[in-house]
């Protein structure tokens, strides 16, 4: 029997494709059970979606009703009252009956009223119009925010109102922070669970005393995953579908990832494609993939670079080359020919507000861009 490839990267991690963070499984169950509000911050592509979505699909089976909505998706007001609009109709209020029917009762107060659209999979799509007076779509959304309170009230039922990329808020309007919070407030039994990335954005909704969100919601932070899991998985994935991995290949696989989840399972599909049916993988056929998977980078790379100051570039290569927990110590920075403090502390701030840089866990700041370490060293070498 031949088989595919069972690495995937950048779609969701579904099914058999996610591994670990079972700790973070239960918990956001739990929340999700008894309503309570959860901030979920992790930099890109470390599993956020992922991992809310099979907690969805968990707490979907303990009766909670739960209706996701992602802002990066909805770059307008009208854009975000018909996604409001459809995971409403379609995941809090699914019950029995006609479709269209119930979507025009469950809308008939709705200051601006929405167009349905019957898909080709028969479900409902919506549309706001744009009016002139935009506080009309500010109510609208304000009572579509408030409707799976109602919804969980009348139904008797657990809701959960999940918002991905929720810092996009700020960008459709920086005023609507206040308007869901005073909406959310008065819904005991809907828990919010608030995904998100951009570090800063986040920490000026939720961290700061004069806004409506300070302290609002548990936080949990979700990290790499841990690489002897991953091992185990990458392994079982290559015994079910007839291949083998020899334990340096392994290694040296997890060495160049970390555990980071997209970058891991991109590396695993380079070199899955490298091993015939009945084959074991090498470290040759790894450090192969990784040649591929830093060509494929190599532009997103080149822009990196060419983008970053002297003293983020000369930041990069310390990093690189040695991850620390003491990045101002005068050992290292000499070392590495790093810039005088203040200059340093700048750098540092950019990199880990662009995302590439991260303190982990353990204290140390390291790449956390998956292969730009690798790169950086080889472009070095290069030159
Ligand atoms: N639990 C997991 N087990 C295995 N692989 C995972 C897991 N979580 C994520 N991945 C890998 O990481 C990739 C990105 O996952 P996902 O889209 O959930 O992350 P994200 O943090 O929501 O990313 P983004 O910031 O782009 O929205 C997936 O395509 C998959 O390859
Ligand atoms: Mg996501």
């Amino acid at each position: 029997m031949s088989h595919t490839n069972p690495f995937t990267f950048g779609a969701l991690a579904l099914d058999k494709a996610f591994t670990d963070r079972e700790d973070e499984l239960r918990g956001l169950v739990a929340d999700m059970r008894n309503g309570q509000d959860v901030l979920l911050y992790a930099p890109r592509r470390y599993g956020k979606s992922s991992l809310v979505l099979r907690a969805a699909q968990k707490a979907a089976r303990d009766k909670v009703l739960v209706a996701y909505c992602d802002l990066m998706r909805t770059p307008t007001k009208e854009r975000l009252a018909a996604a409001l609009a459809r995971t409403i109709h379609e995941d809090i209020d699914s019950e029995l009956g006609e479709a269209a029917e119930r979507a025009s009762s469950l809308f008939r107060n709705l200051r601006v009223k929405p167009t349905m659209e019957v898909e080709t999979d028969g479900t409902l799509r919506f549309s706001f119009q744009a009016t002139r007076r935009r506080a009309a779509i500010d109510d609208t959304i304000e009572d579509l925010l408030a409707l799976p309170g109602q919804l969980a009230a009348e139904r008797k039922r657990r809701v959960a109102l999940i918002f991905d990329e929720f810092q996009e808020i700020l960008s459709l309007d920086p005023k609507y922070p206040n308007l869901m919070r005073a909406v959310f407030q008065t819904q005991p039994e809907v828990g919010h669970v608030y995904l998100g990335s951009k570090r800063h954005l986040l920490d000026r909704i939720f961290d700061d005393a004069n806004e409506p969100f300070w302290r609002s919601a548990k936080r949990i932070e979700i990290g790499l995953i841990d690489p002897a899991k991953f091992g185990r998985f990458i392994r079982k994935r290559f015994e079910a579908t007839d291949r083998g991995i020899r334990d340096e290949a392994l290694t040296r696989l997890l060495e160049a990832t970390l555990g980071h989840p997209y970058g891991t399972q991109e590396l695993a599909y380079f070199v899955w494609e490298l091993v015939p049916e009945g084959r074991f993988a090498h470290l040759v056929d790894v450090e192969n993939a990784l040649g591929q998977a830093l060509r494929s980078e190599h532009s997103h790379f080149s822009k990196i670079w060419d983008d970053a100051p002297a003293s983020q570039r000369l930041v990069m290569l310390a990093l690189a080359a040695e991850p620390t927990g003491a990045p101002y110590a005068e050992s290292y920075a000499e070392r590495f020919d790093l810039p005088p403090k203040p200059t340093l502390q700048t750098a540092l701030e950019a990199l880990v507000k662009k995302e590439l840089v991260a303190r982990g866990g353990d204290g140390e700041y390291r790449i956390v861009e998956p292969f730009l370490a690798d790169w950086l060293v080889r472009e070095q070498e290069r030159r």
